[in-house]
């Protein structure tokens, strides 16, 4: 069921994808099911820069050839998935870890489209863990400095970033004001990114559902 309305979502997206875009992709379930579908818009579709080595290994699988940001500068669109969304259309991302390449190409991007299914839209971010990606030297420092915010965070066993740091995910945290939590936690030394896009939320939320997909914008 939430398969199919993510497939649903990610078939929603592509509307939005105009000839000559130079398009960026996220990571995740939800994602995988528009990288399987851009092989229909690839006339489409100037520059692909992607958010992961897992993307990136699927958009060649579909035969694109995928850019650096550094070559493609800005984005026209990136489209990607989230964990959890608020009205706002603030997120919490990073469940599947990918979350420093993917704010970058969200801040990169002109558009921001996210695409969910209604399970992601919640009144308060903060049941989904927070991920937070740590440099590996600072990892007993970040997690003393989490701790005196009374908060609660708990390594991602085995599992290494792309950018060969690691993931903290912190639990039960009421997120009353997604910005200053997110300033907050950003003062902190040794934390690389926070998978709160408060900042830079999406633009365009397209919420897949029983009743078919519709659309949130800020
Ligand atoms: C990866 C992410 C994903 O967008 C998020 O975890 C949602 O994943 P899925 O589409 O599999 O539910 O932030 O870092």
């Amino acid at each position: 069921m939430s398969s199919e309305k993510k497939r649903n979502a990610a078939r929603a997206s592509i509307d939005f994808i105009e000839p000559g875009t130079t398009l960026g992709v996220g990571t995740g379930s939800t994602v995988n099911f528009l990288i399987d579908m851009l092989p229909e818009v690839k006339d489409r579709i100037d520059t692909v820069v992607s958010s992961s080595k897992a993307s990136t290994d699927k958009l060649v699988e579909q035969g694109f050839e995928v850019s650096t940001l550094n070559e493609a500068g800005d984005l026209d669109l990136y489209i990607d998935g989230a964990d959890e969304s608020n009205k706002r259309l603030q997120l919490v991302k990073g469940g599947g870890g990918a979350l420093t390449r993917e704010k970058v190409l969200a801040g990169a991007a002109r558009r921001f489209v996210c695409i969910v299914d209604d399970s992601k839209l919640v009144g308060m971010l903060g049941s989904f863990p927070l991920p937070i990606e740590v440099l590996p030297m600072a990892q007993a420092f970040v997690v003393r400095k989490l701790l005196k915010l009374r908060t609660q965070p708990v390594w991602r066993e085995g599992f290494v970033t792309d950018n060969g740091n690691h993931i903290l995910d912190v639990h039960d945290l009421t997120i009353s004001n997604p910005v200053e939590m997110e300033n907050r936690l950003n003062q902190i030394p040794g934390i690389v990114t926070v998978g709160l896009f408060a900042q830079r939320p999406a633009d365009v939320l397209l919420i897949a559902g029983d009743d078919g997909v519709r659309e949130m914008r800020v």
